[in-house]
């Protein structure tokens, strides 16, 4: 079994993984930790890949399709007796729970339960899980890779230029080099990056404590700013896109990523800055029409009442947290996947790249 900590693609630097595959076990970098502490979990069962998900020590969209096709696979080598199927399924059904916003969780959960209906046997579906496991993680990386080339060829500004960036769409999101992030790093390699203004991302930090910290151990440029300053420095003009990742696209352009982006797009729009949109076509659910439909998590009131286990507000105050919000496609200038790019999306151009709708799992 290939090690997946380094790529298949070795000239490439593929930025900090924070999943390793090792044929029977799953390890996760504790992204809860970071940046001050790097400790790897070691996963050997579906249940504690599940908890992982749900706890967030695996976090983003792709990474946690991918670590939960290596849970079907562990699900796999733990089966008892000739029940096995029911036993795949039934920890399937365990991990569709983990998380409900990210569409890339029921896709790969999905392809995951049509290899498991083809398999005959327990040994045979240990064999046919865990190469298609690995190949969802392969294919994630193949796709950020042809995302960031799809997207530099979209954007036409002379110079070296400023982007803004929200959440952590990087390696430790994907199965390595990232999706926004990808852009961002790709844009360095070709000399064509001044600046990335990553937003903290109130209140989990992912851009403070991942982004800011992937970038800085690249040696990519990186300022850090309060999500509150974004609509500051999209009017000081140095900064030409905004790129953000995604959790969903819908089938008519709609796009639910980290609560903040739909307040950036708006912002985006009012000072002409370019908004572009970077995720690989497993984010896409074309069989919901429009963000409408699109299930929101709401955490745990606690990540606004403190920070890192500190107390910041009035004890038993009400706390309102949900941790994704819907842009509507009318804000986004394009939409880049592995499969090229979707300007100024909508149902036509999305089904012409996406066909029309595929049933959700
Ligand atoms: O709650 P998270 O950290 O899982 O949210 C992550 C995001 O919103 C990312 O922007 C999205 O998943 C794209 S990651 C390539």
């Amino acid at each position: 079994m290939p090690d997946l900590s380094m790529s298949s693609q070795p000239s490439r630097n593929l930025g900090t993984v924070a999943l390793k595959w090792h044929g029977d076990r799953l390890d996760l970098l504790d992204q809860r930790q970071l940046p001050h502490h790097e400790n790897w979990l070691s996963l050997d069962t579906a249940e504690g890949v599940g908890r992982c998900i749900g706890d967030m020590v695996v976090r983003g969209a792709p990474a946690i399709g991918i670590s939960a096709a290596y849970g079907v696979a562990l699900a796999a080598r733990q089966v008892t007796d000739e029940h096995w199927q029911s036993q795949i399924r039934s920890a399937i059904e365990t991990l569709a729970k983990s998380r409900p916003t990210a569409v890339n969780l029921f896709w790969a959960l999905s392809r995951m339960t049509s290899v498991l209906a083809g398999c005959d046997s327990a040994a045979e579906a240990v064999a046919r899980l865990t190469e298609t496991a690995v190949a969802i993680h392969q294919e994630d990386v193949a796709a950020n890779l042809a995302m960031a080339d799809h997207a530099l060829a979209v954007m036409d500004d002379p110079g070296r230029f400023s982007v803004l960036t929200h959440c952590n769409t990087g390696a430790l999101a994907t199965g390595g080099y990232g999706t926004a992030l990808g852009v961002v790093r790709r844009l360095h390699e070709a000399g064509r990056l001044h600046n990335v203004f990553a937003d903290e991302t109130r209140p989990w930090l992912q851009g403070s404590r991942l982004t800011a910290w992937e970038l800085a151990r690249d040696n990519i440029p990186v300022t850090l700013n309060s999500d509150s300053a974004a609509a500051s420095i999209l009017r000081q003009g140095e900064v030409k896109w905004v790129i953000v990742g995604a959790d969903r696209i819908t089938a008519n352009g709609d796009v639910a990523n980290k609560i903040g982006t739909y307040s950036l797009a708006v912002l985006a729009r009012y000072h002409r800055v370019r908004f572009m949109v970077v995720a690989p076509s497993s984010t896409v659910d074309m069989a919901l029409a429009s963000g409408d439909h699109i299930p929101i998590e709401e955490r745990d009131g606690r990540e606004l009442l403190e920070v890192q286990g500190t107390p910041v507000a009035p004890r038993d105050i009400k706390a309102y947290n949900p941790v994704f919000d819907v842009t509507p496609a009318s804000l986004i200038d394009v939409i880049v996947t592995e499969r090229g790019a979707v300007s100024a999306p909508g149902v036509a151009a999305m089904e012409h790249l996406f066909g029309a709708s595929r049933k959700a799992f």
